[in-house]
């Protein structure tokens, strides 16, 4: 089984499913699940949700839609082990451990957040108006709905590959703090499919809730797709006139779900003279034939939410018969261990040499200062006073950097150029304060 690649994905439940979900994603991982030697983890996002949505009547409606359309369109429960994130209590216990080794800068840097952070600026409200610990953190929970399974691949919009990113990060940070020389997690890898990222909306942009620009896959049936689809925007040429349909969206919404063959007809149509009207009509068409038993399936099954539970509940049975053993490693690998006979840490080898470390404080007088102390805690170097906990900070970021200034000892006094920074503690040498200082910038 080791060669087995793990396919994992979330689904974020807000919204009804369109057109441009189902081709960018919904398709796409459901083949993939279907190919051999590949093992699938589809799980529906809720918890991610909340971040988004705070109205539970919709919450509750949107994972119960999300998860028949899934399983509408061909996901199989017998291959793919598909549950809710809710259903998983191990999530957000890893969320946590992971949240602990999370550097507050990675999450300063999240395209979500500052993205956020940029409107409330262009709105000039204060920078963090609105902005949960959800939103801020969204990052550490996908890491953790990832890392918990082990997976491989991560099937996932361009939007997200920042994500997988961190979650990369942390599993790596996780795996040097506490791994003993073991890789606990598995480096996960985003996969896009290039092919098929992006479905173009009733105006030409990527279909988006955010643009209002979508065809929805199964909601208001084929009344509603039609009358999407005559809403798509054309250029103003008259039938018989030649059109172009590379620029033609209707025509990439077309490609997305017809054959070769079809869309080598429907290019030679247009290119002909084929009018708006009626090439909306034969899209319509093509898409209701591929959609139509897929919406019978989703009527059939949001009738019967009873048996989406129990898909759904049997899909986490097998999910936390993963994770709950897994947890119970990093619980034991971070010290959360069972006291006395057997305790993990008689056999463990030696826990990895503690990092130094700065620590800022505030004298008696009143002024500020730092020490920094060896991994055991023991003093190396104790700072001159500064009026202000900026500017012992800064010093302490110089130090830390890669770049950082030569350090000069004379009669166990510390300086950089002519500027004395502090003092050896007693018993402390050079060397030693030059290599808890080079292992920091290493980090
Ligand atoms: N954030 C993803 C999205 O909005 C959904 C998601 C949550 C996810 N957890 C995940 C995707 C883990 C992949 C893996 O699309």
């Amino acid at each position: 089984m080791t060669d087995t690649v793990r396919h994992l994905t979330g689904i974020t439940t807000t919204g009804t499913p369109h057109l441009g979900n189902y081709v960018g994603a919904i398709r796409p991982a459901i083949a993939a699940s279907n190919v051999a030697g590949t093992e699938a983890f589809f799980f529906l996002a809720d918890y991610h949700a909340l971040v988004k949505c705070d109205d539970p009547a919709r919450v509750e409606r949107s994972r119960l839609e999300i998860a028949a359309t899934w399983l509408a369109c061909g996901l199989d429960p017998q291959r793919v082990t598909f549950y809710r994130q809710s259903d998983v209590p191990e999530i957000p216990e890893l969320t946590w451990l992971l949240t602990c080794v999370t550097a507050k800068g990675l999450m300063n840097r999240a395209h979500a957040y500052k993205a956020s952070v940029d409107a409330n600026a262009a709105a000039g409200e204060d920078a963090d108006a609105g902005i949960s610990l959800g939103l801020y953190s969204y990052p550490v929970l996908m890491a953790a709905d990832i890392l918990m399974f082990n997976a491989h691949r991560v099937p996932v919009g361009r939007d997200q590959v920042q994500h997988i990113e961190m979650a990369r990060d942390i599993a790596q940070r996780f795996n040097h703090l506490f791994g003993n020389g073991r890789e606990l997690f598995v480096l996960p890898e985003a996969d896009i499919e290039e092919s098929v990222s992006t479905l173009p909306g009733l105006d030409g942009r990527k279909m988006s809730k955010s643009y209002d620009n979508t065809i929805p896959l199964f909601e208001g049936g084929p009344k509603r797709l039609r009358e999407a689809i005559l809403r798509i925007v054309t250029d103003s040429k008259q039938p018989g006139e030649a059109k172009d349909p590379d620029s033609a969206h209707l025509f990439a919404i077309f490609r997305a779900f017809a054959s070769h063959a079809e869309t080598a007809q429907m290019r030679a149509a247009l290119e002909d003279g084929l009018g708006w009207g009626e090439a909306k009509q034969r899209v319509y068409e093509r898409l209701e034939a591929e959609l139509a038993p897929m919406r019978a399936r989703y009527d059939a099954l949001i009738a019967k939410p009873d048996d989406i539970e129990a898909v759904l509940q049997a899909g986490a049975r097998n999910a936390r018969a993963v994770a709950a053993p897994f947890l119970a490693e990093l619980r034991a690998a971070v010290g959360l261990r069972a006291f006395g006979h057997g305790s993990f840490s008689t056999q463990q080898p030696a826990a990895k040499q503690a990092q130094p470390q700065f620590k800022q404080y505030r004298g008696d007088d009143g002024q500020f200062y730092f020490k920094l102390v060896d991994g055991d805690g023991r003093p190396l170097l104790q700072s001159v006073a500064f009026a202000s906990p900026r500017e012992a900070g800064q010093l302490i970021g110089q130090l830390r950097g890669s770049a950082a200034p030569a350090l000069r000892v004379a009669d166990d006094e510390v300086f950089t150029g002519d500027t004395c920074i502090g003092r050896l503690q007693a018993g402390t040498e050079a060397a030693a304060l030059t290599a808890a200082l080079a292992a920091l910038a290493g980090e």
